[in-house]
């Protein structure tokens, strides 16, 4: 794992047009992330140096929030433990950053992922009704507290 710098943006737009067929975020909103000034990006990579997984945190220093902006590891790649190193990296980030909260959205049709932030320490909040579009597929909040 490492940090994401713009050399990852063909990779990481591979991944998320393959994981989010229906609202892939485009790549200059990617780009854009990448290059936010309160945006910590990670990337997984292989034993070849591939990127094969990403996430970034959104933290401005002081705000004392965070939010988890998105976490994708490549189908082959997946169950390994990688999303789950990632997120925790994250988390580490948010601390450093003095957040005490960090919040999410996650799609209400994946109880995977849900799964993955539960056992992380996030709780669901609250329920965004047809927050996905075109899909219309509600979006559960979550917020971990930090220790
Ligand atoms: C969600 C995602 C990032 C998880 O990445 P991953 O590397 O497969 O996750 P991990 O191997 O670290 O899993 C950690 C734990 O999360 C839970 N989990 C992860 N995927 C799961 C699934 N498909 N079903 C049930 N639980 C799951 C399990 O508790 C798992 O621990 P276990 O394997 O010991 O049972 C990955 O499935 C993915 O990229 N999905 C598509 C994109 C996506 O949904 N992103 C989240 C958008 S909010």
């Amino acid at each position: 794992m490492r940090a994401a710098t713009a050399s990852d943006l063909d990779a990481i737009d591979a991944i998320e047009r393959a994981t989010f067929p229906t609202d892939a975020w485009s790549r200059e909103l990617i780009a854009a992330e990448l290059a936010g000034a309160h945006t910590h990006y990670l990337v997984a990579v292989d034993d070849a140096g591939a990127v094969i997984g990403y996430a970034g945190l959104l933290a401005p220093r002081g705000s004392g929030q965070g939010d988890i902006q998105t976490i994708a590891v490549a189908e082959p790649a997946r169950r390994q433990g990688i999303g789950a190193a990632l997120l925790d990296a994250l988390l580490a980030e948010a601390r450093a950053r003095a957040a005490f909260e960090v919040f999410l959205e996650v799609r209400a049709d994946n109880p995977g992922a849900e799964a993955l932030y539960a056992s992380r320490g996030f709780e669901r909040i609250a329920v965004r009704p047809r927050y996905y579009q075109p899909d219309g597929v509600d979006a559960v909040v979550m917020k971990a507290v930090l220790s």
